[in-house]
């Protein structure tokens, strides 16, 4: 899949027209401990840092959908209302990273000490 993105890239065709489909990937959770509010949830949590967002939401009683849990397939997509995002998928494309305001949140993390979620 990186080669055909990155050839279709070569070619000029803008990166939001190039579908991915992958079915699985490796993907390394680990990285510092970080705070995640779920704003509309009124939940707060620590993720830790062997966690994910989506495991640490989910011992809170807040319920994300998740599928893969590799950062393929998109399922857990969510919205971010503040913080840094540390992208960790292969699903989300360089725009939307870039945007900062989306995140997968069964393996990406913050790059700072908190992220606030549309939850
Ligand atoms: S559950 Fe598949 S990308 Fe997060």
């Amino acid at each position: 899949m990186d080669w055909v993105i990155g050839r279709a890239g070569a070619f000029g065709i803008d990166d939001a027209r190039i579908h991915r489909e992958f079915f699985s990937a490796d993907v390394d959770v680990s990285g510092e401990a970080f705070e995640v509010v779920a704003e509309r949830s009124g939940v707060t949590v620590s993720v830790g840092a062997e966690d994910t967002i989506a495991k640490a939401l989910a011992r809170a009683g807040v319920e994300v959908e998740v599928k893969c849990e590799e950062g393929v397939c998109g399922t857990c997509v969510t919205d971010v209302l503040d913080g840094e995002i540390d992208h960790r998928d292969h699903f989300l494309t360089a725009d939307e990273r870039e945007d900062g305001d989306q995140m997968c949140v069964c393996c990406s993390r913050a790059r700072g000490k908190r992220l606030v979620l549309d939850l």
